[in-house]
């Protein structure tokens, strides 16, 4: 199947501006985000009930809210080879990988199995509407929206996370149970990671609207108690330092290639005669020495380009596809006019002071001022309205990336 949702004209949600981050949200059981930052972010977990009050209140009103993207629509994404998909089936403990056929996924009323789709915010409006909610975390922390779908006793097992989670009950219910364990051991008889010994601490049942947060390393286990139990995770993301300073070095050194000084070649007129000659020489050794304080290598502000265009590299899964029929420079300026250019939904965008870098490259080298404000912009509220015209957009990377897929037009 080809990618049906992305080749469609999308409309990304309205990302919130200026989030009340000191009042009380629903979203965290009536505690502010500052709040709930300093008492529970990467230290413990906590259980909300109607985080999204819509759910409840819909029941109140004797109606059912049901999560948007229904079961069928989630077996046919599961098809799409740009999706990452996995099927896990318990008893006994399976793992397979997607793309999947409608018939390779058990029927809805089946039990014991559960469907994973990964980086769903690129295929649902509403997907991408829940992780704007989490815009008062960093961008470059946040991963992507995983669903689940299951049927009843589906799960993946009890185990735990490198990374933390919002885990959003959207449909059914789910048994969550958990445990600060120190035994994090895993069976290695399993084909996935499950632990060996788990002793639940907590237990609940998450109804649809309630949303538990868990930080890394707490053991937890999530089983389905209603066929087509959806819950969606929103998952967040923090790299080794070990891959932090690799990737950064290995872009530190393609900078070289800027610094044309470098092409000067080691010469040693001083080098004497040597009794040692299979010793590394002392001359060279010296010079290096120098020019490596002149780059002041070890310094942090060195690295960080290349670990910001490091974390904004594209998921690997990714998949951007420029417009069938581009506007021409022209057009596409009168369009900023009027229509709201923003991050196509797999689009990472990160500053760095004035620097703007989208999808692995600084975008705002080598551009005019007003483009690299319109960059600017997009990356802090995800969208621009541009009333003033652009100077020399043509050649601008404004254009560019309008043209691969990376900033999408919003529908009028
Ligand atoms: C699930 O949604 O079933 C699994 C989510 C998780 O445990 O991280
Ligand atoms: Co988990």
């Amino acid at each position: 199947m080809t990618s049906f949702y992305l080749s469609k004209p999308y409309q990304p949600p309205e990302a919130p501006r200026n989030l009340p981050l000191d009042q009380p949200w629903a979203l965290f059981g009536n505690i502010s985000p500052d709040l709930f930052m300093k008492k529970y972010w990467h230290k413990k977990p906590l259980l909300i009930r109607g985080a999204i009050p819509a759910f409840s209140l819909a029941k109140k009103n004797a109606s059912e809210l049901s999560s948007p993207i229904s079961a069928q629509e989630l077996f046919e994404l599961a098809g799409d080879e740009l999706l990452e998909s996995r099927l896990i089936q318990s008893k006994p403990w399976s793992l397979k990988s997607g793309p999947f056929k409608r018939k390779a996924i058990p029927k809805i009323d089946q039990t014991d199995w559960t469907l994973l789709l990964q980086g769903m915010e690129a295929h649902h409006p509403t997907a991408a509407a829940i992780l704007s909610w989490f815009r008062f975390i960093p961008d470059a922390r946040l991963d992507d929206l995983m669903i689940s779908i299951a049927g009843v006793g589906g799960g993946v097992g009890p185990h735990c996370d490198s990374y933390d989670v919002f885990l959003i009950q959207m449909s059914g219910r789910r048994q969550w149970r958990i445990s600060s364990q120190h035994d994090l051991s895993l069976n290695p008889a399993l084909p996935l990671k499950i632990l060996q010994n788990f002793s639940a601490e907590q237990d609940w049942v998450l109804e649809p609207g309630d949303m538990l947060y868990l930080p890394p390393h707490i053991a937890h286990d999530g089983i389905a108690l209603d066929a087509g139990c959806q819950t969606w995770s929103v998952g967040f993301r923090s790299p080794s330092f070990k891959e932090l300073l690799q990737e950064g070095l290995w872009r530190l050194a393609e900078s070289l290639e800027d610094i044309p000084e470098l092409e000067e070649k080691f010469a040693d007129p001083q080098q004497k005669a040597s009794q040692t000659p299979e010793n590394l020489p002392e001359e060279l050794i010296k010079q290096l020495e120098n020019k490596l304080a002149g780059l002041k290598l070890d310094q942090i502000g060195q690295f960080l380009p290349g670990i910001t265009a490091y974390l904004t590299e594209p998921k690997q899964q990714a998949y951007f596809r420029g417009p069938e029929t581009p506007l021409s420079p022209s057009q596409f300026a009168k369009k900023l006019g009027s229509h709201a250019l923003t991050p196509h939904p797999q689009t990472r965008i990160l500053c760095l002071k004035n620097e703007v870098y989208c999808n692995g490259e600084k975008v705002t080298k080598g551009q005019t001022k007003p483009i690299q404000e319109a960059w600017r912009s997009i990356a802090a509220t995800k969208k621009l309205i541009q009333r003033k015209s652009l100077h020399g957009i043509a050649d601008s990377s404004l254009y560019d990336a309008y043209l691969s897929g990376w900033l999408i037009f919003q529908s009028a």
